[in-house]
Protein backbone atom coordinates (compact mmCIF):
# COMPACT_ATOMS: atom_id res chain seq x y z
CA UNK A 1 0.00 0.00 0.00
CA UNK A 2 1.25 3.14 -0.85
CA UNK A 3 0.77 6.18 1.32
CA UNK A 4 -0.70 6.98 4.66
CA UNK A 5 -4.12 6.69 5.04
CA UNK A 6 -4.93 9.32 7.50
CA UNK A 7 -6.05 8.83 10.43
CA UNK A 8 -24.53 11.92 14.99
CA UNK A 9 -26.68 12.90 15.74
CA UNK A 10 -27.03 11.38 19.48
CA UNK A 11 -29.92 9.40 19.64
CA UNK A 12 -32.12 9.97 22.89
CA UNK A 13 -32.94 7.06 25.54
CA UNK A 14 -36.31 7.44 24.44
CA UNK A 15 -35.60 7.05 20.74
CA UNK A 16 -33.70 4.03 21.49
CA UNK A 17 -36.42 2.47 23.30
CA UNK A 18 -38.14 2.13 19.96
CA UNK A 19 -35.22 1.18 18.18
CA UNK A 20 -35.56 -2.52 16.83
CA UNK A 21 -33.43 -4.90 15.20
CA UNK A 22 -33.87 -5.93 11.53
CA UNK A 23 -34.48 -10.21 12.13
CA UNK A 24 -33.95 -10.94 8.90
CA UNK A 25 -36.22 -14.09 9.97
CA UNK A 26 -39.10 -13.00 11.87
CA UNK A 27 -36.36 -11.24 14.24
CA UNK A 28 -37.05 -11.34 18.41
CA UNK A 29 -34.97 -14.77 18.81
CA UNK A 30 -32.14 -14.56 21.55
CA UNK A 31 -28.55 -14.56 21.03
CA UNK A 32 -26.80 -17.75 21.00
CA UNK A 33 -30.17 -19.99 20.82
CA UNK A 34 -31.02 -22.99 18.43
CA UNK A 35 -33.00 -21.99 15.37
CA UNK A 36 -35.66 -24.25 14.25
CA UNK A 37 -33.83 -26.75 12.19
CA UNK A 38 -30.94 -26.79 15.19
CA UNK A 39 -28.51 -24.63 13.57
CA UNK A 40 -27.60 -21.95 16.09
CA UNK A 41 -28.41 -18.33 15.19
CA UNK A 42 -25.31 -15.59 14.91
CA UNK A 43 -26.26 -12.52 15.23
CA UNK A 44 -24.87 -9.94 12.69
CA UNK A 45 -25.43 -6.21 13.63
CA UNK A 46 -24.82 -3.54 11.18
CA UNK A 47 -27.18 -0.86 9.34
CA UNK A 48 -27.40 -2.27 6.34
CA UNK A 49 -31.35 -2.83 5.95
CA UNK A 50 -32.58 -0.19 3.01
CA UNK A 51 -32.52 -0.11 -0.76
CA UNK A 52 -28.58 -0.63 -1.59
CA UNK A 53 -27.63 -1.60 1.13
CA UNK A 54 -29.07 -5.06 1.90
CA UNK A 55 -27.75 -6.51 -1.04
CA UNK A 56 -24.45 -6.70 -0.38
CA UNK A 57 -24.93 -8.03 3.32
CA UNK A 58 -27.32 -10.57 1.20
CA UNK A 59 -24.97 -11.97 -1.10
CA UNK A 60 -22.51 -12.24 1.95
CA UNK A 61 -24.57 -13.93 3.87
CA UNK A 62 -25.84 -16.44 1.20
CA UNK A 63 -22.14 -17.57 1.22
CA UNK A 64 -21.90 -17.60 4.98
CA UNK A 65 -25.21 -20.14 5.03
CA UNK A 66 -23.36 -22.44 2.19
CA UNK A 67 -20.42 -22.80 3.72
CA UNK A 68 -21.83 -23.35 7.71
CA UNK A 69 -24.73 -25.68 7.52
CA UNK A 70 -24.98 -25.70 11.25
CA UNK A 71 -25.13 -21.61 12.01
CA UNK A 72 -28.05 -19.70 11.11
CA UNK A 73 -27.70 -15.64 10.22
CA UNK A 74 -29.40 -13.25 12.33
CA UNK A 75 -29.69 -10.16 10.94
CA UNK A 76 -29.80 -7.54 13.73
CA UNK A 77 -29.25 -4.28 11.15
CA UNK A 78 -30.99 -1.27 13.01
CA UNK A 79 -32.21 0.94 9.89
CA UNK A 80 -30.68 4.53 9.49
CA UNK A 81 -28.20 5.38 7.39
CA UNK A 82 -24.50 5.68 8.54
CA UNK A 83 -25.20 3.85 11.15
CA UNK A 84 -25.98 6.71 13.89
CA UNK A 85 -28.82 4.80 15.09
CA UNK A 86 -27.78 1.48 15.16
CA UNK A 87 -24.22 2.81 17.37
CA UNK A 88 -26.47 4.08 19.64
CA UNK A 89 -28.44 0.60 20.28
CA UNK A 90 -25.09 -0.56 20.10
CA UNK A 91 -23.52 1.64 22.61
CA UNK A 92 -26.45 0.68 25.24
CA UNK A 93 -26.34 -3.28 24.63
CA UNK A 94 -22.27 -2.99 25.20
CA UNK A 95 -22.16 -0.92 28.00
CA UNK A 96 -25.49 -3.67 29.34
CA UNK A 97 -22.76 -6.60 28.80
CA UNK A 98 -25.29 -7.91 25.76
CA UNK A 99 -22.98 -7.44 22.62
CA UNK A 100 -24.23 -8.70 19.39
CA UNK A 101 -22.18 -11.94 18.08
CA UNK A 102 -20.56 -9.58 15.55
CA UNK A 103 -20.88 -6.09 14.53
CA UNK A 104 -20.15 -3.30 12.34
CA UNK A 105 -17.70 -0.31 12.84
CA UNK A 106 -15.19 1.74 10.61
CA UNK A 107 -12.05 1.12 10.92
CA UNK A 108 -10.06 4.34 12.32
CA UNK A 109 -10.85 6.19 14.80
CA UNK A 110 -14.59 4.86 15.37
CA UNK A 111 -13.33 1.41 16.30
CA UNK A 112 -10.28 3.10 17.70
CA UNK A 113 -12.99 3.40 20.77
CA UNK A 114 -14.62 0.32 20.70
CA UNK A 115 -10.46 -1.08 21.67
CA UNK A 116 -9.94 1.64 24.21
CA UNK A 117 -13.09 0.83 26.26
CA UNK A 118 -12.64 -2.93 26.31
CA UNK A 119 -15.19 -4.14 24.22
CA UNK A 120 -13.78 -6.29 21.46
CA UNK A 121 -11.19 -9.29 21.25
CA UNK A 122 -8.02 -8.87 19.05
CA UNK A 123 -8.36 -11.25 16.35
CA UNK A 124 -4.70 -11.75 15.60
CA UNK A 125 -5.23 -15.32 15.69
CA UNK A 126 -7.55 -15.16 12.24
CA UNK A 127 -4.64 -13.03 10.70
CA UNK A 128 -2.49 -15.69 11.62
CA UNK A 129 -4.69 -18.70 10.10
CA UNK A 130 -5.87 -16.82 6.95
CA UNK A 131 -2.23 -15.12 6.42
CA UNK A 132 -4.64 -11.94 5.95
CA UNK A 133 -1.55 -9.75 6.95
CA UNK A 134 -0.70 -10.33 3.44
CA UNK A 135 -4.14 -9.36 1.76
CA UNK A 136 -5.20 -5.94 3.75
CA UNK A 137 -3.02 -3.11 2.95
CA UNK A 138 -1.02 -2.72 5.90
CA UNK A 139 -1.75 0.96 6.97
CA UNK A 140 -5.60 -0.30 7.01
CA UNK A 141 -4.30 -2.59 9.55
CA UNK A 142 -3.10 0.32 11.17
CA UNK A 143 -6.31 1.85 11.50
CA UNK A 144 -7.86 -1.37 13.32
CA UNK A 145 -4.86 -1.99 15.44
CA UNK A 146 -3.58 -1.08 18.58
CA UNK A 147 -0.23 -2.08 20.14
CA UNK A 148 0.03 -4.92 17.45
CA UNK A 149 -3.24 -5.68 18.34
CA UNK A 150 -5.73 -6.22 15.42
CA UNK A 151 -9.75 -5.83 16.51
CA UNK A 152 -11.10 -6.23 13.10
CA UNK A 153 -12.08 -7.62 9.46
CA UNK A 154 -12.33 -4.92 6.89
CA UNK A 155 -14.93 -5.87 4.26
CA UNK A 156 -14.53 -3.11 2.01
CA UNK A 157 -13.61 0.47 1.15
CA UNK A 158 -16.20 2.82 0.14
CA UNK A 159 -15.08 6.86 -1.29
CA UNK A 160 -16.99 9.44 0.30
CA UNK A 161 -16.06 12.69 -1.46
CA UNK A 162 -18.77 11.55 -4.85
CA UNK A 163 -21.14 13.97 -6.59
CA UNK A 164 -23.99 12.48 -8.09
CA UNK A 165 -25.95 14.44 -10.76
CA UNK A 166 -28.54 13.61 -13.43
CA UNK A 167 -26.68 14.64 -17.09
CA UNK A 168 -30.71 15.21 -18.14
CA UNK A 169 -31.58 18.01 -15.70
CA UNK A 170 -27.50 19.81 -16.02
CA UNK A 171 -28.59 20.05 -19.81
CA UNK A 172 -32.10 21.36 -18.93
CA UNK A 173 -30.26 23.70 -16.95
CA UNK A 174 -27.67 24.77 -19.69
CA UNK A 175 -24.85 23.30 -17.31
CA UNK A 176 -22.52 22.31 -20.00
CA UNK A 177 -19.79 21.34 -17.90
CA UNK A 178 -19.79 19.22 -14.71
CA UNK A 179 -18.44 21.61 -12.30
CA UNK A 180 -14.59 20.85 -10.77
CA UNK A 181 -14.33 23.64 -8.12
CA UNK A 182 -16.50 24.82 -5.98
CA UNK A 183 -17.14 28.39 -7.51
CA UNK A 184 -17.91 26.55 -10.38
CA UNK A 185 -20.43 24.41 -8.12
CA UNK A 186 -22.17 27.29 -7.27
CA UNK A 187 -22.86 28.89 -10.89
CA UNK A 188 -24.29 24.96 -11.34
CA UNK A 189 -26.77 25.24 -9.02
CA UNK A 190 -27.66 28.33 -9.19
CA UNK A 191 -28.56 27.47 -12.73
CA UNK A 192 -30.78 24.16 -11.91
CA UNK A 193 -32.33 26.79 -9.18
CA UNK A 194 -33.29 29.41 -12.27
CA UNK A 195 -34.85 26.45 -14.48
CA UNK A 196 -37.07 25.69 -11.49
CA UNK A 197 -35.52 22.02 -10.39
CA UNK A 198 -34.12 21.45 -7.12
CA UNK A 199 -30.20 22.22 -7.26
CA UNK A 200 -29.16 19.50 -4.63
CA UNK A 201 -30.97 17.10 -3.03
CA UNK A 202 -30.01 16.33 0.73
CA UNK A 203 -31.66 13.40 3.10
CA UNK A 204 -31.28 13.57 7.32
CA UNK A 205 -28.62 15.79 9.59
CA UNK A 206 -25.78 13.14 9.24
CA UNK A 207 -25.86 13.66 5.16
CA UNK A 208 -25.21 17.42 5.54
CA UNK A 209 -22.08 16.62 7.48
CA UNK A 210 -21.46 14.33 4.75
CA UNK A 211 -21.43 17.08 2.55
CA UNK A 212 -19.39 19.47 5.09
CA UNK A 213 -16.53 17.09 5.08
CA UNK A 214 -16.51 17.41 0.81
CA UNK A 215 -16.74 20.58 1.42
CA UNK A 216 -13.96 21.18 3.70
CA UNK A 217 -11.71 18.92 1.81
CA UNK A 218 -12.74 20.77 -1.70
CA UNK A 219 -12.25 24.05 0.07
CA UNK A 220 -9.56 23.96 2.24
CA UNK A 221 -7.65 21.61 0.18
CA UNK A 222 -5.94 17.99 1.00
CA UNK A 223 -3.12 18.90 3.26
CA UNK A 224 -5.08 21.34 5.49
CA UNK A 225 -8.13 19.15 5.63
CA UNK A 226 -5.71 16.07 7.04
CA UNK A 227 -4.19 18.53 9.08
CA UNK A 228 -7.00 19.03 11.16
CA UNK A 229 -7.11 15.77 12.78
CA UNK A 230 -3.57 16.77 14.76
CA UNK A 231 -3.53 17.81 18.48
CA UNK A 232 -3.77 21.85 18.26
CA UNK A 233 -4.88 21.89 14.65
CA UNK A 234 -5.98 25.23 13.60
CA UNK A 235 -10.31 25.15 13.36
CA UNK A 236 -10.15 28.97 14.52
CA UNK A 237 -8.32 30.76 10.96
CA UNK A 238 -9.68 32.29 7.86
CA UNK A 239 -9.36 29.21 5.68
CA UNK A 240 -11.62 27.45 7.82
CA UNK A 241 -14.04 30.80 7.86
CA UNK A 242 -13.91 30.51 3.92
CA UNK A 243 -14.94 26.87 3.99
CA UNK A 244 -17.71 27.03 5.95
CA UNK A 245 -18.54 30.44 4.19
CA UNK A 246 -18.76 27.84 1.45
CA UNK A 247 -20.81 25.44 2.87
CA UNK A 248 -22.89 27.98 3.81
CA UNK A 249 -23.68 29.08 0.03
CA UNK A 250 -23.57 25.30 -1.23
CA UNK A 251 -26.40 24.25 1.66
CA UNK A 252 -28.69 27.38 0.48
CA UNK A 253 -29.15 25.24 -2.75
CA UNK A 254 -30.65 22.13 -0.87
CA UNK A 255 -33.88 21.38 -1.01
CA UNK A 256 -36.22 20.42 1.97
CA UNK A 257 -34.37 17.73 3.95
CA UNK A 258 -35.39 13.95 2.91
CA UNK A 259 -35.65 11.22 5.52
CA UNK A 260 -32.36 9.51 4.36
CA UNK A 261 -29.59 9.58 1.59
CA UNK A 262 -32.09 6.85 -0.26
CA UNK A 263 -35.11 9.54 -0.86
CA UNK A 264 -32.28 12.03 -1.59
CA UNK A 265 -30.36 10.20 -4.07
CA UNK A 266 -33.56 8.95 -6.03
CA UNK A 267 -34.62 12.71 -6.20
CA UNK A 268 -31.53 12.80 -8.31
CA UNK A 269 -32.33 9.38 -9.96
CA UNK A 270 -36.10 10.67 -11.13
CA UNK A 271 -34.91 14.00 -12.62
CA UNK A 272 -36.26 16.41 -9.35
CA UNK A 273 -32.85 17.07 -8.36
CA UNK A 274 -30.04 18.06 -9.71
CA UNK A 275 -26.95 17.18 -7.40
CA UNK A 276 -26.19 15.07 -4.29
CA UNK A 277 -22.91 14.15 -2.59
CA UNK A 278 -23.39 11.25 -1.25
CA UNK A 279 -20.91 7.99 -0.74
CA UNK A 280 -21.01 5.65 -3.28
CA UNK A 281 -23.31 3.25 -1.50
CA UNK A 282 -25.70 4.96 -3.91
CA UNK A 283 -24.26 3.35 -6.82
CA UNK A 284 -25.42 0.30 -5.26
CA UNK A 285 -29.02 2.10 -4.79
CA UNK A 286 -28.75 3.67 -8.53
CA UNK A 287 -27.52 0.72 -10.34
CA UNK A 288 -28.49 -2.69 -8.72
CA UNK A 289 -32.07 -3.85 -10.29
CA UNK A 290 -34.86 -3.35 -7.87
CA UNK A 291 -36.16 -3.62 -5.76
CA UNK A 292 -32.27 -3.99 -4.35
CA UNK A 293 -31.90 -0.62 -6.20
CA UNK A 294 -33.13 1.40 -8.75
CA UNK A 295 -31.98 0.08 -12.07
CA UNK A 296 -30.89 3.32 -13.25
CA UNK A 297 -28.89 3.38 -16.36
CA UNK A 298 -25.62 4.42 -15.60
CA UNK A 299 -24.28 8.02 -17.36
CA UNK A 300 -27.61 8.48 -18.73
CA UNK A 301 -29.81 8.71 -15.95
CA UNK A 302 -27.13 9.14 -13.50
CA UNK A 303 -23.36 9.94 -13.50
CA UNK A 304 -21.24 10.97 -10.86
CA UNK A 305 -17.51 12.91 -10.21
CA UNK A 306 -15.57 13.89 -7.29
CA UNK A 307 -17.05 16.22 -5.20
CA UNK A 308 -16.04 19.71 -6.35
CA UNK A 309 -12.34 20.86 -5.23
CA UNK A 310 -11.50 17.32 -4.45
CA UNK A 311 -10.47 15.65 -7.64
CA UNK A 312 -7.02 13.45 -7.37
CA UNK A 313 -8.13 12.85 -3.57
CA UNK A 314 -10.17 9.55 -2.51
CA UNK A 315 -11.63 10.22 0.95
CA UNK A 316 -12.08 6.45 2.26
CA UNK A 317 -13.91 4.55 4.63
CA UNK A 318 -14.17 1.34 5.63
CA UNK A 319 -16.57 -0.96 6.96
CA UNK A 320 -15.71 -3.85 9.25
CA UNK A 321 -16.86 -6.74 11.36
CA UNK A 322 -14.94 -7.57 15.22
CA UNK A 323 -15.12 -9.83 17.05
CA UNK A 324 -17.32 -8.24 20.80
CA UNK A 325 -15.87 -9.69 24.36
CA UNK A 326 -18.13 -11.80 25.33
CA UNK A 327 -20.06 -12.50 22.00
CA UNK A 328 -22.90 -15.39 23.07
CA UNK A 329 -21.85 -17.29 19.89
CA UNK A 330 -18.09 -16.55 19.59
CA UNK A 331 -17.62 -19.45 17.26
CA UNK A 332 -20.62 -18.24 15.40
CA UNK A 333 -18.57 -14.69 14.85
CA UNK A 334 -15.98 -16.22 14.12
CA UNK A 335 -17.31 -18.04 11.47
CA UNK A 336 -18.79 -14.91 10.18
CA UNK A 337 -15.73 -13.35 10.00
CA UNK A 338 -14.24 -15.80 8.11
CA UNK A 339 -16.62 -15.10 5.22
CA UNK A 340 -16.17 -11.24 5.88
CA UNK A 341 -12.46 -11.70 5.42
CA UNK A 342 -12.46 -13.98 2.45
CA UNK A 343 -12.02 -13.15 -1.51
CA UNK A 344 -15.03 -14.97 -2.23
CA UNK A 345 -17.08 -13.14 0.53
CA UNK A 346 -15.85 -9.68 -0.79
CA UNK A 347 -16.40 -10.26 -4.36
CA UNK A 348 -19.87 -10.86 -3.34
CA UNK A 349 -20.34 -8.36 -1.35
CA UNK A 350 -18.67 -5.04 -2.63
CA UNK A 351 -20.25 -5.15 -6.25
CA UNK A 352 -23.37 -5.16 -4.87
CA UNK A 353 -22.62 -2.57 -1.93
CA UNK A 354 -21.06 -0.17 -4.37
CA UNK A 355 -17.96 -0.30 -2.61
CA UNK A 356 -14.30 -1.97 -4.06
CA UNK A 357 -12.95 -4.55 -1.89
CA UNK A 358 -10.24 -4.20 1.70
CA UNK A 359 -8.07 -7.77 0.10
CA UNK A 360 -5.45 -6.50 -2.73
CA UNK A 361 -6.46 -9.78 -4.59
CA UNK A 362 -9.88 -9.02 -5.48
CA UNK A 363 -11.34 -10.35 -8.90
CA UNK A 364 -10.79 -7.06 -10.47
CA UNK A 365 -12.75 -7.86 -13.48
CA UNK A 366 -15.60 -7.98 -11.25
CA UNK A 367 -15.53 -4.16 -10.49
CA UNK A 368 -16.88 -2.16 -13.97
CA UNK A 369 -18.33 1.02 -14.41
CA UNK A 370 -18.10 3.37 -11.69
CA UNK A 371 -16.37 0.56 -9.39
CA UNK A 372 -13.74 0.39 -12.05
CA UNK A 373 -12.91 4.35 -11.20
CA UNK A 374 -13.04 3.85 -7.52
CA UNK A 375 -10.55 0.57 -8.10
CA UNK A 376 -7.81 3.23 -9.80
CA UNK A 377 -8.53 6.14 -7.55
CA UNK A 378 -7.81 4.22 -4.57
CA UNK A 379 -4.81 3.10 -6.25
CA UNK A 380 -3.46 6.37 -7.20
CA UNK A 381 -5.42 9.48 -5.37
CA UNK A 382 -4.17 11.13 -2.10
CA UNK A 383 -6.15 9.55 0.34
CA UNK A 384 -8.18 11.88 3.29
CA UNK A 385 -10.48 10.11 6.00
CA UNK A 386 -14.20 10.36 6.17
CA UNK A 387 -15.31 12.50 9.75
CA UNK A 388 -19.04 11.30 9.12
CA UNK A 389 -17.98 7.65 9.05
CA UNK A 390 -15.49 6.95 11.58
CA UNK A 391 -11.98 7.50 9.66
CA UNK A 392 -10.95 10.18 11.61
CA UNK A 393 -12.83 11.27 14.44
CA UNK A 394 -13.84 9.63 17.46
CA UNK A 395 -18.14 8.80 18.01
CA UNK A 396 -17.83 11.50 20.84
CA UNK A 397 -16.30 14.06 18.44
CA UNK A 398 -18.75 13.16 15.58
CA UNK A 399 -21.27 13.68 17.75
CA UNK A 400 -20.26 16.96 18.32
CA UNK A 401 -20.11 18.15 14.94
CA UNK A 402 -23.41 16.49 13.70
CA UNK A 403 -24.88 19.00 16.90
CA UNK A 404 -22.87 22.03 15.24
CA UNK A 405 -24.11 21.27 12.02
CA UNK A 406 -27.64 20.23 13.20
CA UNK A 407 -28.01 23.94 14.78
CA UNK A 408 -26.02 25.91 11.64
CA UNK A 409 -28.93 24.46 9.37
CA UNK A 410 -31.05 26.53 12.02
CA UNK A 411 -29.41 29.33 12.36
CA UNK A 412 -27.08 29.64 9.48
CA UNK A 413 -25.00 31.29 11.96
CA UNK A 414 -20.55 30.97 10.37
CA UNK A 415 -19.73 32.10 13.25
CA UNK A 416 -21.23 29.82 15.63
CA UNK A 417 -20.35 26.83 13.45
CA UNK A 418 -17.05 27.79 13.67
CA UNK A 419 -16.77 28.01 17.67
CA UNK A 420 -18.49 25.06 18.03
CA UNK A 421 -16.16 22.91 15.38
CA UNK A 422 -13.05 24.38 17.16
CA UNK A 423 -14.63 23.57 20.91
CA UNK A 424 -15.36 20.29 20.03
CA UNK A 425 -11.79 19.76 18.52
CA UNK A 426 -10.85 20.64 21.49
CA UNK A 427 -12.94 18.69 23.66
CA UNK A 428 -12.16 15.38 21.80
CA UNK A 429 -9.56 13.59 23.66
CA UNK A 430 -8.40 11.78 21.32
C1 LIG B 1 -21.69 4.34 6.11
C2 LIG B 1 -21.29 2.92 5.88
C3 LIG B 1 -21.66 2.50 4.50
C4 LIG B 1 -23.10 2.83 4.20
C5 LIG B 1 -23.45 4.25 4.60
C6 LIG B 1 -24.90 4.65 4.45
O1 LIG B 1 -21.39 4.75 7.39
O2 LIG B 1 -19.92 2.80 6.08
O3 LIG B 1 -21.42 1.14 4.34
O4 LIG B 1 -23.88 1.92 4.82
O5 LIG B 1 -23.07 4.50 5.91
O6 LIG B 1 -25.73 3.99 5.33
Amino acid sequence: MRRRLMAAVAATVAGLLTLTACGGDGGGAAQGTQGGGGEKKVEVFSWWTGPGEADGLKAMREIFQKNNAGLEFFDAAVAGGSGDKARALLTTKLQAGDPPDTFQGHAGAELQGYIKAGQLEPVNFLYDELKLKEVFPQQLIDQISVRGDIYSVPVNIHRSNVMWFNPGVLKEAGVAEVPKTIPEFVTALDKVKKAGKVPLAIGSEWTMVHLLESVLLGSLGTDAYNALWAANADWSGPAMTKALNDFKTVLSYAGDPADDWQPAAKQVADGQAAFTVMGDWAYGYFHNPPDGGLGKKSKTDFDWAPSPGTAGTFMWLSDSFTLPKGAPNRDGAVAWLKVAASKEGQDAFNPKKGSIPARKDADTSLYTDYLADALKDWGSNKLAGSIQHGVVVNDAWRTAINEAVGLFHEDKDVAALQSSLAEAAKNSGQ
